[in-house]
């Protein structure tokens, strides 16, 4: 654990998570942000943060291949809570230049075709999002899958040198749900139709009854290659 782990650590031991959420955007005024793709633990960290008013920049990375169901409460979100979501989109030279070469959907080809969709799409302007911060809020939970157990709830990103904080890491899907019908929090409605992890419409298939919460994933590559880098980075320094 590096310094800035262990500070984050002690700061947020003990605290709820609107409390944790609280605390570190009063510690690090303009340096803390929050990433969403609008996935139901991420809709519970929108709620603490928009309904609690705490100064959290939230943004989300703009692909371009999300689902209608994924704007739908992405515009419900912001109409509900006033609130702004600020998207990054990603640079359209080296779009237009994969897009030309490669067709719309190279990613099923290989993984490194599809690892380089990521890194354009997703990738860099995470880069850019994050630039200039010290802690990045995620809505990771270690249940989510075998990989994540092996996180923890802070973690030091080498990569784009900050901290990142999961506020929710150790609630079951069972705490999300509760949480969101106690609070009327909106969800994309996919989760509803087998959907429990939600990226790119391309990349995600619902899931069958006993797979894997991440089955439906990039489903067509090894289990092993499963992370499109936005967290990898993490789990290979552990
Ligand atoms: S991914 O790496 O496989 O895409 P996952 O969908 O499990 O990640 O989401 C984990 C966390 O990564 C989310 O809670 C969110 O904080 C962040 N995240 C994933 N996709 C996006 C996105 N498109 N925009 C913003 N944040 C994202
Ligand atoms: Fe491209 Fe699929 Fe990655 Fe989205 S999840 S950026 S469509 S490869």
């Amino acid at each position: 654990m590096n310094s800035s782990e262990e500070n984050i650590t002690q700061l947020t031991t003990g605290l709820e998570p609107v409390e944790a959420l609280k605390k570190l955007a009063e510690i690090f005024p303009g340096e803390i942000v929050f990433s969403t793709s609008f996935g139901w633990e991420d809709q519970v960290i929108s709620h603490m943060i928009f309904a609690n008013n705490i100064p959290i920049k939230v943004f989300t990375l703009e692909t371009g291949r999300i689902f209608p169901e994924t704007y739908y409460v992405w515009n419900r979100t912001m109409e509900m809570y006033s609130k702004t979501i600020y998207a990054y989109y990603p640079q359209h030279e080296p779009l237009e230049k994969m897009l030309n070469e490669k067709g719309p959907s190279s990613f099923y080809e290989s993984v490194d075709n599809r690892k380089e969709c990521c890194g354009i799409r997703k990738l860099e302007p995470l880069n850019r999002a994050l630039a200039g911060n010290q802690i990045w809020i995620t809505g990771i939970r270690a249940e989510q899958s075998v990989n994540r157990q092996d996180m923890h709830n802070v973690e030091w990103d080498e990569g784009h040198n900050l901290t990142k904080f999961h506020p929710i890491f150790s609630w079951s899907l069972e705490d999300v749900k509760a949480y969101i019908k106690q609070h009327n929090v909106p969800y994309n409605t996919l989760h509803d139709r087998g959907f429990p992890s939600i990226g790119c419409q391309p990349c995600t298939r619902a899931i069958r009854e006993g797979e894997d919460f991440r089955a439906g994933r990039w489903w067509w590559e090894d289990q092993s290659k499963k992370e499109c880098g936005l967290h990898e980075l993490i789990i290979d320094n552990k």
